[in-house]
């Protein structure tokens, strides 16, 4: 039975991305930086962030004094800061707000409609050359998107962070992914609660004697999919990193995937 909760992913950047991370949108002030602290004394190693979700400063007092290079830190770019020098000045404002040195992995939150891609990109290869950036991504990019980056981009798109869960198929933009050596990140991989009222995965809750909640989990990282779970309470942080004993036949694995769901909860306008 494969343990899970330390697996890691390797990057186009040759950088590795621990496979499960707490997703931190809508945690805020102390009481994120409480969450996150009780989340490294827990295991978790990954977090992640955005320059718009107000807690960059608590992820850096809860990283603050520890080992930097033990944690995995991404972080979000918003659409208007596209152009290279507000990419720049985006990315500087973030580390301020951490008190760290690097983001582990900066994403494009989503895209933009406005500014071309190669202007974006050359602004990311600035950053990795200035060491403020280890591994670049992208997030909510649909697959003519991811192509356009990668026609133009001289730093590996290292991972694309989706709405992927029971209930919401992306076979495709996967495939892609993985053909293209991108790493897929899992975002709402808990469909925000509504995996907990779906039959197929509440059966199979019973069948191993776990959660909706992990197995939903579980599913995601045996495709190799990395996950970002979040939880506001140490009852499910500890739930969500608690997914060692367990492992899902190639039958179940299969039968969620059959559902073929399309929920689909965020609008992106991508
Ligand atoms: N790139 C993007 O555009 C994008 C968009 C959306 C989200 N994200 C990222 O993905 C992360 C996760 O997504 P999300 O917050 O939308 O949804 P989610 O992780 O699918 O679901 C979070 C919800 O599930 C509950 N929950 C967590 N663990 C549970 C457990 N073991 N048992 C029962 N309930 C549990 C949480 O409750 P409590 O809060 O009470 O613990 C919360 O209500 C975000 O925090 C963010 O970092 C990225």
């Amino acid at each position: 039975m494969e343990q899970v909760t330390r697996k890691e992913i390797t990057l186009k950047s040759g950088h590795r991305m621990p496979v499960l991370g707490l997703g931190t949108w809508q945690l805020t002030g102390r009481h994120a930086e409480k969450i996150l602290s009780k989340a490294l004394d827990i295991g978790y190693r990954h977090f992640d962030t955005a320059e718009n979700y107000g807690n960059e400063e608590a992820v850096g007092r809860a990283i603050a004094g520890g080992d930097r290079d033990a944690v995995f830190i991404t972080s979000k770019v918003e659409p208007r800061h596209l152009r290279k020098a507000d990419l720049i000045e985006a990315c500087e404002r973030s580390l301020e707000r951490m008190r760290t040195d690097y983001l582990d992995l900066y994403l494009v939150h989503w895209p933009s409609e406005t500014i071309p891609e190669d202007v974006t990109m050359e602004g990311m290869a600035t950053l990795v050359d200035r060491k403020m950036v280890r591994s670049v991504g992208l997030s909510n990019f649909n697959v003519a998107r991811i192509r356009k980056v990668l026609s133009v981009s001289d730093v590996p798109i290292c991972n694309n962070q989706i709405e992927y869960h029971p209930l919401r198929n992306r076979d495709d933009i996967v495939a892609f992914c993985r053909d293209q050596g991108i790493a897929v990140t899992a975002y709402s991989p808990l469909a925000q609660g509504k995996v907990f009222d779906n039959d197929v995965i509440r059966e199979m809750a019973r069948k191993y004697d776990k959660s909706a909640a992990q197995i939903s989990l579980r599913w995601l990282i045996q495709m190799d999919v990395a996950v970002i779970p979040k939880a506001a309470s140490v009852k499910h942080l500890i739930a969500n990193y608690d997914l060692d004993d367990f492992e899902l036949s190639p039958e179940d694995m299969d039968r969620i995937h059959r559902m073929g769901i399309e929920t689909r909860l965020i609008d992106t306008h991508a």
